[in-house]
């Protein structure tokens, strides 16, 4: 597809903006599969199906950016993404970390909705709104699980409680499927 840069009605740095937050959501596509490999090979195999699909919807919110940018005449520019930070201590760590990362997340898409706002660029301002609902979402999801495993850690030395606790994630409600050809 040619480009045509007189088309373009996003602002230079409202394109800059959205590109960097389309290659956040590709690092966050990333770190989600590096916990997954590392809550598989902790046997928990429900939480890391519950982090493979997770990390699904990272890529899609990443190609929601990516057909935003183009659709209005931008450029996406795909960038390197960093490597994942190192794989947490515990579960606990690991829930946390997430959480944190969700929270992060949040303040980055608030950002660009002020952005939005203050160029008047209504455009940008009604797709982000998706985002903002996204968040909500997620955050509620990842709290879920914090309360999950606050319960599950009530009984301490009770496997049981975590046992059901992967089991419970294995089926928490996602979007996102892993792709088809990956399952085993
Ligand atoms: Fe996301
Ligand atoms: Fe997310």
């Amino acid at each position: 597809m040619d480009t045509n840069y007189s088309d373009k009605r996003i602002s230079d740095s409202m394109e800059e903006a959205l590109n960097k937050q389309m290659n956040a959501e590709a690092e966050q596509a990333q770190a989600y599969l590096a916990l997954g490999v590392w809550a598989d090979s902790n046997n928990y195999a429900g939480i890391a199906e519950f982090f493979y699909k997770h990390s699904e919807e990272e890529r899609e919110h990443m190609f929601k950016f990516l057909e935003y940018i183009n659709a209005r005449g931008g450029t996406a520019k795909i960038g390197a993404i960093p490597a994942p930070r190192d794989n947490p201590t515990d579960l606990q760590s690991c829930i946390e970390d997430v959480w944190q990362h969700e929270l992060d997340n949040s303040q980055k898409i608030y950002a660009l909705v002020d952005k939005a706002m203050e160029e008047k660029d209504w455009a940008t301002f009604n797709f982000m709104q998706w985002f903002v609902k996204e968040q909500i979402e997620e955050e509620a999801l990842i709290d879920g699980l914090r309360d999950k495993f606050a319960l599950a850690s009530e009984d301490k030395g009770n496997n049981a409680n975590f046992y059901s606790l992967d089991r419970d994630m294995q089926n928490a409600p996602q979007e996102a499927e892993i792709p088809r050809e990956s399952k085993l």
